[in-house]
C-alpha cells in the first residue's frame, strides 16, 4: 500500500518525514511516552537513522504509520499508527508532543485513523490498549467510540515489565464525531482527572482531622503493606479511593474508602474498616461527611451507599450522623463465611 495523508481542519496526517526526525527524539525523551509506550527506550542513532525507511515498509506492508502536523505549519504535533493483527481486525496506537497535548489532538487523528481502517483497509473491529493509569488516552478512545473492555492482568509487556493493560474495541457503526461525546462523560473526564493526579490528602471539619489517601507513597500508616498496594492499584485503575485517619498528625487504626461502581460511575460504595471506639464517633462520622462532599463534587457523584451487615450498629451509628438514611435490607446480600448468607442493610446519601 502507498503511503497517504488525510487532511481535517486541526490536523493532518501525513508520511513521516527526514524533517520530522529532531522533533520526533524530543517527543521520545517525554516522560508520559516514555511511562505509557511500549517503545525501547533505546532511540540511538541507529533507530533514528532507519525510522522513515521502517515506516515505509510497514505502510508496504498494509500498516498505515503517520506524522500527525499541523495543518498550517506542517510542524510534527505526534504520531499514530493502525497494525493488521489479523485479518479484519488492526489495533490503533497514538502519542501527541507534550506542548501540543489538551487540544484534541489525538482524538481527531485517532477518529480519522479508524475512518481509515474501517473504509479503506476492510478493518471491521479495531482495537485500542493502554497501560492502566492512563487516563487520557482512555479517554481519547472514548471520545471516539471505543469501548473499554476491561483489564487484561499483566497484559502489556513493558520493556520487559508486564503491566496490566486497559482493552477497547471499536466496530465502525461506533465510530463518534466531533461533537457527539459519550453519555456521562463530564463524569468520566472529572473521574479521570482526579486519578491522574498524585492522591492529595483531605482535611475534614474537626479541626486537626485528616484524611489521608492510602496510595500515597509517603503515607506510611499502620495499613499492612498488602492493602496498601491494594489501594494504589484501585487508584491507578481509578475503581477506588481508600483514606486513613490522622487526627493532629497521628494515625487512627481506621480507613475508609470509595468503590466506583464499574456499571454506573454516578454511584459509589462506601467501606469502613477498623476497630471503630465508641468515644470518637464524632471524628469518624467528620470524616464520613468530608468524603461524601468530596464524593459528590470532586467526583461528581449522586449517590454513596453502604452495604453491609445490619450487626454492624458502630458503623451504622456513623453513618446516621453523618446523614445517611436507612433504605432497607437485602435478602440474602451478604457473604458470612463458609455456605451462610445473610441479609444486608443498606445506607445511602443521595447528591442534594
Ligand atoms: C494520550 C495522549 C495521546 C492524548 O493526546 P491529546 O492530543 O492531548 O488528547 P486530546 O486533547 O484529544 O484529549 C482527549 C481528552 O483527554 C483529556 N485530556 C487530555 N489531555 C489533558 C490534560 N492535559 N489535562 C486534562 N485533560 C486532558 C480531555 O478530557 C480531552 O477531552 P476534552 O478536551 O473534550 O475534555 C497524550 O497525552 C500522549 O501522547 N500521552 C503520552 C503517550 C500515550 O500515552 N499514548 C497513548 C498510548 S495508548
Amino acid at each position: 500500500m502507498d503511503p497517504s495523508s488525510i487532511d481535517v481542519d486541526t490536523v493532518r496526517l501525513r508520511p513521516w518525514m527526514d524533517k520530522d526526525l529532531d522533533e520526533l527524539s524530543k517527543i521520545y525523551q517525554d516522560s508520559e511516552v516514555v511511562r505509557f509506550l511500549m517503545l525501547p527506550t533505546a532511540w540511538g542513532d541507529e533507530q533514528r537513522a532507519g525510522y522513515i525507511q521502517r515506516t515505509h515498509d510497514a505502510w508496504e506492508a498494509g500498516n498505515p504509520r503517520w506524522a500527525i502536523a499541523d495543518p498550517r505549519t506542517d510542524l510534527l504535533l505526534g504520531g499514530i499508527g493502525v497494525t493488521m493483527m489479523v485479518p479484519g481486525e488492526a489495533s490503533v496506537m497514538y502519542f501527541v508532543a507534550a506542548q501540543a497535548r489538551g487540544h484534541g489532538i489525538a482524538t481527531t487523528a485517532c477518529r480519522e485513523a479508524a475512518r481509515f481502517a474501517f473504509e479503506k483497509l476492510g478493518v471491521e473491529r479495531l482495537t485500542w490498549e493502554a497501560v492502566v493509569g492512563n487516563h487520557y488516552s482512555r479517554l481519547v478512545a472514548l471520545k471516539v467510540g471505543f469501548e473499554i473492555e476491561g483489564v487484561a492482568r499483566k497484559g502489556a509487556n513493558q520493556r520487559g515489565v508486564r503491566r496490566d493493560q486497559w482493552r477497547g474495541s471499536l466496530f465502525p457503526s461506533e465510530l463518534r464525531e466531533d461533537n457527539d461525546l459519550p453519555p456521562n462523560f463530564e463524569r468520566i473526564r472529572r473521574q479521570a482527572s482526579f486519578f491522574t493526579r498524585k492522591p492529595q490528602e483531605v482535611s475534614a471539619g474537626i479541626s486537626g482531622l485528616t484524611l489521608r489517601p492510602l496510595a500515597d507513597p509517603n503515607n506510611l500508616g499502620t495499613v499492612p503493606s498488602i492493602r496498601r498496594s491494594k489501594a494504589q492499584r484501585e487508584f491507578d485503575h481509578g475503581t477506588a479511593v481508600n483514606y486513613c485517619l490522622y487526627l493532629n498528625g497521628e494515625i487512627i487504626d481506621v480507613t475508609l474508602g470509595l468503590w466506583i461502581d464499574q456499571r454506573d460511575n454516578a454511584i459509589a460504595e462506601i467501606k469502613l474498616y477498623g476497630e471503630l471506639d465508641d468515644n470518637q464517633g464524632h471524628i469518624y462520622s467528620s470524616a464520613v461527611e468530608r468524603l461524601i462532599d468530596f464524593a459528590f463534587d470532586e467526583l461528581l457523584l449522586e449517590r454513596v451507599e453502604w452495604v453491609g451487615n445490619p450487626k454492624d450498629s458502630q458503623v451504622l451509628k456513623t453513618l446516621e450522623a453523618a446523614r445517611f438514611e436507612t433504605e432497607g435490607l437485602l435478602a440474602n446480600r451478604l457473604h458470612l463465611g463458609g455456605s451462610q448468607r445473610g441479609a444486608a442493610q443498606v445506607l445511602s446519601r443521595t447528591r442534594p
